[in-house]
């Protein structure tokens, strides 16, 4: 099977619209704790933010209030495109580009973040590339979800779990070799960062509610989902309505618009670039 080049997954308009529709939102506990981290170690005002990797712009969205202007960068063109679309505040901009060669002065930002993203750079250049865009004391924030979720509803969850898993292990031969930094919570990435100003909180559990419906949007934005999707699309297709249809049936319900409650373990890289 022919692979993809990380930075060409995620260049097709329809997984840029999936995006868009379902994918996580950064959860508050991720964002709390940035905020105290950046105050802490660089204090206010909080001028540059960039969000790297920003895809359709959802992580990107939750900084603006927080900044005097923030920049969603990314180096797939389709993603970038659709994040100018939806509604942003005016200190808001986007820009395509790739995570190892950002269009910033020398130590301009005070806060670079990436998530779900961090993964699929090269991180040494990446690493290099941040330092020299950081502010004296500015910090970055990698962070990022496990893909294996729990899936809850009333007293089947269980079950729903275990089907949750076996869509994602059945999906496993498409995976990019970049998914393996998730499995181990960017243990890679945070031992490369060159800062002795650094820590890694895991296990932090982010649970939301969504119709089954759009918990199947979430599950076929996976990258590795859309790799199966190119490769053979009617088996891909046909996984898709099994997954669904089994959940369906494990509820007991007929309708996708039924709510059932997603929980992603969730973890996070911060560091702060000494002085
Ligand atoms: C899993 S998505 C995450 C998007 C968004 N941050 C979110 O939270 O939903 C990963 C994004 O990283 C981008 N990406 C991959 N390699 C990149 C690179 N070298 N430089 C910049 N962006 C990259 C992809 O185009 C994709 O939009």
């Amino acid at each position: 099977m022919p692979r993809k080049m990380a930075t060409q997954l995620f260049e097709g308009k329809e997984h840029a619209s999936l995006y868009q529709k379902y994918r996580l939102p950064p959860p508050d506990e991720i964002l709390k704790l940035i905020f105290s981290y950046l105050e802490e170690k660089k204090g206010k005002p909080f001028g540059l933010a960039v969000d790297i990797g920003c895809g359709t712009g959802q992580s990107t969205r939750a900084l603006a209030p927080h900044f005097e202007r923030v920049v969603g960068t990314d180096i797939s063109k389709a993603q970038i495109e659709e994040a100018k679309q939806a509604s942003c505040t005016a200190n808001t901009s986007y820009c395509v580009c790739p995570a190892e060669e950002l269009p910033f002065e020398d130590g301009s930002v005070d806060l670079i973040t990436a998530a779900a993203a961090a993964h699929w750079f090269n991180i040494e250049k990446f690493l290099k590339e941040a330092n020299r865009i950081l502010k004296p004391n500015g910090c970055m924030a990698l962070y990022s979800y496990h893909a294996y979720m729990e899936v809850h509803y009333k007293d089947c969850s269980e079950m729903l779990t275990a089907n949750f898993t076996e869509y994602y292990d059945s999906l496993t031969k498409y995976a990019s070799k970049h998914t393996e930094t998730v499995h181990s919570e960017y243990e890679e990435i945070f031992n490369a960062i060159p800062y002795p100003d650094k820590q890694r909180i895991t296990k932090m559990v982010h649970k939301l509610r969504m119709p089954v419906a759009d918990l199947m949007g979430l599950l076929q934005s996976f990258s590795m989902f859309q790799t199966f999707l190119q490769n053979d699309p009617e088996a891909a297709k046909q996984l898709l309505q099994k997954t669904e249809q089994r959940f369906l049936e494990i509820m007991g319900v007929s309708s996708n618009e039924t709510i059932v409650e997603v929980w992603a373990k969730n973890f996070c890289v911060l560091a702060c670039k000494s002085i």
